[in-house]
């Protein structure tokens, strides 16, 4: 069983009971992180309700041997999480996504550690030789943070409209780097 992983700043651990208040705070007050994380899926009452009720059944069944998601803690707080899912179900095309909800932890390194640990977890678990991300050019914060990591972009023809501005969806890759060789 993994225990929590501990950055500098960051650690990434199971869920717990009390995170579900966080969530449904997340879910239903101040939701200006959702208009940067997928501003054209619109976020309802039901779609909270469900997320946090998913979260609640993950709970009741103990810890996962393999993490698909994992918590971020900052100095004794909780303050949002990193997740994974197969793009289009298909097995071998595994994504990330991290949100930090509150903006006050924004800008601050802290995504760039989460998220680095979180892919550090993946490859050394999943036996996968790349890892994808997906997101959109007017994320501006998460299109530096995915470049910074060592993510490239591999798709970026999709537009999407949102707002009357135009947009591209992008799709990033970053691959395993080998061990070193010999002595
Ligand atoms: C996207 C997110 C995870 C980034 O986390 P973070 O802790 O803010 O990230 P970091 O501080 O490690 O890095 C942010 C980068 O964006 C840059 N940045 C900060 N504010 C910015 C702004 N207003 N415009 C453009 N870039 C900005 C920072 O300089 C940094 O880039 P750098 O390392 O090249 O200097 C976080 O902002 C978040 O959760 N947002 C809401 C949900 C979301 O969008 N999730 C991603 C879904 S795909």
């Amino acid at each position: 069983m993994v225990k929590d992983i501990k950055g500098q700043k960051v650690t990434l651990r199971d869920l717990t009971d009390a995170d579900l208040n966080d969530y449904r705070k997340w879910f239903t007050k101040g939701l200006e992180w959702t208009k940067w994380d997928a501003p054209w899926e619109e976020m309802s009452d039901t779609f909270a309700q469900d997320f946090v009720q998913r979260l609640f059944t993950r709970l009741s069944k103990g810890p996962q041997e393999i993490k698909t998601r994992l918590e971020i803690e900052v100095d004794g707080t909780h303050i949002g999480w990193v997740s994974s899912y197969n793009i289009e179900r298909k097995p071998d095309f595994l994504a990330v996504g991290i949100s930090i909800p509150e903006d006050d932890f924004w800008a601050k390194g802290i995504g760039r550690e989460a998220l680095r640990l979180w892919i550090g977890y993946i490859f050394e678990n999943r036996g996968l030789e790349h890892i994808y991300c997906e997101t959109w050019s007017g994320n501006e914060r998460m299109v530096r943070l995915a470049l910074r990591i060592g993510f490239e972009i591999i798709e970026k023809d999709k537009v999407l409209e949102y707002n009357g501005m135009q947009y591209n969806k992008l799709k990033f890759r970053i691959g395993k780097i080998p061990a070193p060789q010999g002595n």
